[in-house]
């Protein structure tokens, strides 16, 4: 990849359902196919060296789905994470998370702990998975996380209460799968995020659409605001 790369991706991994529908199959296969996928895309982005991504795994308005795929997806995710020491070992992957992580089954939390703890010492890319994860809700968590002070909370009182604010803010938000909105991702760190949407459904991701998006990326002019000449 030639010219800029962004320091952190943050990916909207959406098409999963319609990919399986497509095929006539259940919406799980189209889950399992989209893990697939995300280790794809995770290889490609520790190969080019990008120092953080954050997949959207699980918003905290997914609860509203059967409750077949709910059980689903929470049972992708435990095995999936569990299963995969030795990819984070060859990628010198390290695995966070972000959400609220009291309000998810207990096994789900327990395998987040024991990954996050197996790859901390991690140098490569940090894979940051978004799981009960909801912009409104972190914001909520983090003000009510701020001791009580006299004065004014600040903007930089608020970054330094959500759930990982030694990652910096995202510089490219990419979303699959055609639609265009936020869907309560990341509401407060991608203020300022270059947006990318792509019509192709995550099971379809190649590093090929990366690089696409990587070469868009790198023909942006970021402003934040000021001029530049
Ligand atoms: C994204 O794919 C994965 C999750 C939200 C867990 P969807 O399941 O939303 O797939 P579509 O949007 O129905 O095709
Ligand atoms: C957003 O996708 C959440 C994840 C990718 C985990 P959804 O498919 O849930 O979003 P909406 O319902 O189309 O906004
Ligand atoms: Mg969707």
């Amino acid at each position: 990849m030639d010219g800029r790369l962004p320091n952190h991706i943050a990916i909207i991994m959406d098409g999963n359902g319609r990919w399986a529908k497509q095929r006539n199959r259940p919406r799980s296969f189209g889950h399992l196919e989209g893990l697939k996928t995300a280790k794809r895309i995770i290889s490609h982005v520790s190969g080019l060296g990008i120092p953080f991504v954050t997949l959207y795994v699980f918003s905290t308005e997914n609860w509203k789905r059967p409750l077949q795929e709910v059980s689903y997806l929470m049972g992708l995710i435990t095995s999936y994470l569990k299963k995969e020491y030795q990819f984070y070992d060859e990628h010198d992957i390290r695995v966070t998370f972000s959400g609220d992580t009291t309000e998810l089954p207990e096994e789900v939390a327990a395998a987040l702990k024991e990954t996050e703890d197996y790859t901390s010492g991690h140098g490569g890319t940090t894979v940051n998975l978004a799981i009960n994860y909801g912009g409104r809700d972190e914001l909520v968590r983090a003000v009510n996380s701020l001791p009580l002070k006299d004065g004014r909370i600040t903007a930089d009182d608020i970054a330094s209460a959500l759930d990982h604010p030694e990652i910096p803010d995202p510089d490219l938000v990419i979303r699959t799968a055609g639609e265009r909105r936020l869907s309560n991702f990341l509401i407060w760190e991608a203020a300022y995020a270059e947006l990318y949407f792509s019509p192709v459904l995550w099971p379809d991701w190649t590093a090929a659409e990366l690089d696409t998006a990587l070469g868009d990326y790198a023909e942006r002019t970021r402003r934040f605001g000021g001029i530049v000449s």
